[in-house]
């Protein structure tokens, strides 16, 4: 029986009966009220501790479940589970977000867009947590908190900030990159049904005979690629903040599944060493010519959740969730959200998490950890079984056939500057600057002259300089459009 069919009478969360849900108790008809009223006590108690805390970044967002098939043969290149024969099914959750907006935000914001994956593979819960677009502003961990910052409220005014955003990222020559693609026609996607999304990260595939590749993931919208210019993403929030959410949820209710193809980037191990470009620097990307794409499967979203709150609000997301033949690489950035994520829902949701259902790694053939206690733990606790390992009686041992092949790091352990490793910012924001047509060029410009406007005059040229290390016309573009409505 459907949730909403059950017309049974209304009980305390005790399951009493509640004889009067309209009423309060009161000392005559005029009151006042009366501590003894239990069920107006227990259901104030209860609304007082609705919230929960709201993710601090990709507060506002949309999910669904779905399927993900398997439509290509990569067993060459890794052992999952998941891929070890073409036609497997895995159930999916997916949920997409806006970044820098509260969970009220509008969602047709000029910003990038979460694109956050959960697999629930035979061997446990696979994440890719990713973006709208293939790079990120930085490439050190410790400049995440700064981001937040700049993109949120100011802390006097409580609004955003042209200045403390702008004077961020101009600080930050490798955000270029970003900053072109989020300032493009593609800075305003139409729907989450109409974006590609991406690992962003490089990961690493392991096969069977335990030969590493470093691999990118690319999901590429089936519905093709669709945005709003400023002035109809301003029309329509005037009319629908929530336009992304209703068109999401309206097309699954609708049977108008959307759907995704997946493909990788493959990289011989050994290549990370030689390759023109920093194999692990989430600003640059690898060229598709050096890099083909290879396809994987299709992710089709064919469910809405019955409840926001108990799945799209209580997802935990995290990188950290890989399974084997899938893994990790030394990309810093990666490094960092390996520890944020997890921590974040313990934060968020408790230690206890794993136990919420569209976190549960139902997919899984086993779940045995040895984890106990802890606030909420609901489900039995592993009952009588002691939480020891080794002990007599063998249980739940390790599994070495998963280990993952040794990998050489070393070297000084130190806070090495990278900019005295790579200093090349421009060369690929300037590849894409000039793959744009006329118009497209002219839109990116307006579109940062308007975002940029109120920021500080050393802010805004020092924007102008960094698009001109990239393509001078790039620079001369922006300056002019800045100039035509007074932004410099
Ligand atoms: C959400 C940290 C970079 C994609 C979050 C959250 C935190 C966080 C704390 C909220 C998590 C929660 O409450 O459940 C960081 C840190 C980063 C980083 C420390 C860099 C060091 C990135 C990058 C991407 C990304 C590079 C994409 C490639 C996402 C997505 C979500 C998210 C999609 C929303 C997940 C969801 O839908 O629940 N991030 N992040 N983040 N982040 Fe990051």
């Amino acid at each position: 029986m459907a949730a909403e069919d059950n017309l049974d009478p209304l009980t305390t969360a005790a399951g009493a009966p509640v004889a009067d849900n309209q009423n309060s108790l009161t000392a005559g008809p005029r009151g006042p009220v009366l501590l003894q009223d239990l069920w107006l006590l227990e259901k104030l108690a209860h609304f007082d501790r609705e919230v929960i805390p709201e993710r601090r970044m990709h507060a506002k967002g949309s999910g669904a479940f779905g399927t993900f098939t398997v439509t290509n043969d990569v067993t060459r290149y890794t052992m999952a589970e998941l891929f070890n024969s073409v036609g497997n099914t895995c159930e999916t959750f997916v949920r997409f977000s806006t970044v820098a907006g509260e969970r009220g935000a509008a969602d047709a914001e000029r910003d990038i867009r979460g694109f956050a994956v959960r697999f629930y593979t035979p061997q446990g819960n696979w994440d890719v947590v990713g973006n709208n677009t293939p790079v990120f502003f930085f490439r050190d961990p410790l400049k995440f908190p700064d981001l937040n910052h700049a993109v949120k409220r100011d802390p006097r005014t409580n609004l955003r900030s042209a200045e403390n955003n702008w004077g961020f990222w101009t600080n930050l020559p490798e955000a270029l990159h970003q900053v072109t693609i989020v300032m493009s026609e593609r800075g305003i996607p139409r729907s989450y049904r109409h974006m590609h999304g991406f690992g962003s990260h490089t990961f690493s595939f392991v096969n069977a005979a335990g030969v590493r590749h470093w691999v990118k993931f690319h999901f590429r919208t089936q519905q093709g690629i669709q945005n709003l210019t400023d002035d109809e993403a301003g029309v329509l929030i005037g009319h629908d903040r929530e336009s992304h959410q209703r068109d999401l949820f309206d097309a699954i209710e609708r049977g108008d599944f959307p759907s995704w193809k997946l493909f990788v980037q493959v990289m011989p191990e050994s290549d990370a060493e030689s390759y023109r470009f920093h194999p692990f620097d989430l600003t640059k990307v690898w060229s598709k010519k050096d890099y083909p794409l290879i396809e994987v499967g299709v992710l089709e979203l064919d469910r809405n959740p019955e409840n926001y709150f108990a799945d799209v609000e209580q997802v935990a997301f995290t990188p950290a969730n890989v399974v084997p033949g899938i893994s990790l690489s030394p990309d810093k950035m990666l490094q960092g959200r390996l520890f944020s994520y997890g921590d974040a829902a313990r934060y968020r949701l408790g230690v206890n998490h794993h136990q919420i259902p569209v976190n549960y790694p139902r997919g899984a053939r086993l779940v045995n950890s040895y984890h106990r206690d802890g606030a909420m733990r609901v489900d039995g606790n592993q009952g009588a079984v002691p939480g020891i390992q080794p002990n007599n009686a063998g249980r739940w041992p390790e599994q070495p056939a998963f280990a993952e092949p040794a990998r050489a790091v070393g070297g000084t352990a130190d806070r090495f500057d990278f900019r005295a490793d790579d200093d090349n910012y421009y060369e690929q924001p300037g590849d894409l600057f000039r793959s744009m047509s006329g118009a497209q060029q002219q839109v990116l410009f307006d579109n940062t002259a308007r975002a940029i406007k109120g920021a500080r005059r050393e802010t805004v040229e020092r924007h102008v300089a960094n698009c001109a290390q990239a393509d001078p016309a790039y620079g001369e573009g922006v300056r002019k459009a800045c100039e035509a409505i007074g932004a410099l």
